[in-house]
């Protein structure tokens, strides 16, 4: 039996961890996946995407800058994809049609729940950040029914078009879009989704969110403590953690959708934490 193809696409790849976690993956369950990276270039995404699926190809994870083309690429979107707007699966469905699939926000609420032991049901919940990486995970966040959930962002204009957005999927809690300043009071759960900490910037958000029973997750990740989650311990932050559970659990949904096989996360964690 031979191997099947998978890859991950994005502009610039030669960083990605996805090869090692599938690898890993594979190793662990048996399957006979082979998984590259491909650097498409930048106006070349869907030439790209084509040509994998040619040759045989069966899945592809896509990342930046291409998740939003992605999206609108595929001939079909899963529920979730559809209304995070934004694609990191991609496969071909039984009439050979491009399925478009997301599982970030599955990703950081697993990683969450199973890794960090943080039940998210009503929980005063605060997400900085509206654009691709923050409305990724509020459907999902949102179907753990937290007791509120604020989304503040720099632009509060698409803060607010997000909470219309997920309005209907908000059922009982309260749902808000503020600007980084609004926010005054301690949240349970603080989840920075801004592009912030890539310049090495903070959101410029009050320390007051912090208080000591505050867990504070940054969907960055880096071998050092992120930007974010020192100045959150600076402040009295009960627990910081990164998003690199975050990473290996959206790869354990993307494998679990294309092999129908769910692998154990916790060992490949460990282990890219001590590469
Ligand atoms: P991504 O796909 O990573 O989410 P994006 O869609 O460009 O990238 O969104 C970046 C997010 O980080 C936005 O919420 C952005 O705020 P604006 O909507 O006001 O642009 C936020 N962001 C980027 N740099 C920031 C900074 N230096 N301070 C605060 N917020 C920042």
């Amino acid at each position: 039996m031979t191997n099947e193809l998978y890859a991950v696409v994005g502009n610039p790849i030669s960083h990605s961890k996805s090869p090692r976690i599938h690898s890993l993956f594979a190793c662990q369950t048996g399957e006979l996946v082979e998984y590259t990276a491909i650097q498409a270039p930048i106006d070349e995404f869907s030439g790209t995407v084509r040509h994998f699926f040619e040759r045989g190809g069966k899945g592809l994870n896509v990342t930046v800058p291409f998740k939003e083309q992605a999206w609108t690429l595929a001939d079909h979107r899963t529920t979730r994809a559809e209304k995070a707007g934004a694609a990191n699966t991609l496969y071909l469905d039984q009439e050979n049609e491009l399925v478009a699939d997301n599982t970030d926000g599955v990703g950081i609420v697993r990683d969450l729940q199973n890794n960090h032991g943080v039940a998210l049901k009503g929980l005063k919940v605060l997400v900085l950040g509206a654009g691709g990486a923050a409305r990724g995970v509020i459907g999902p966040i949102l179907a753990e029914q937290p007791a509120a959930l604020t989304i503040a962002n720099r632009t509060v204009a698409k803060a607010e078009a997000l909470v219309r957005l997920f309005a209907k999927d908000a059922g009982a809690t309260v749902l808000s879009a503020s600007g980084f300043e609004a926010p005054d009071q301690p949240f349970d759960l603080i989840i920075n989704g801004t592009s912030a900490s890539l310049q090495g910037d903070l959101p410029p958000v009050s320390a007051n969110v912090i208080g000591p029973a505050t867990v504070v997750y940054d969907m960055m990740y880096s071998l050092q403590t992120t930007t974010f989650n020192q100045w959150a311990l600076d402040n009295g932050a009960r627990r910081v953690h990164d998003g690199l559970g975050m990473l290996v659990e959206q790869a354990a949904e993307s494998f679990f959708v294309w092999r129908g096989v769910r692998p154990e996360t916790a060992p490949v964690i460990e282990e890219l934490r001590t590469d």
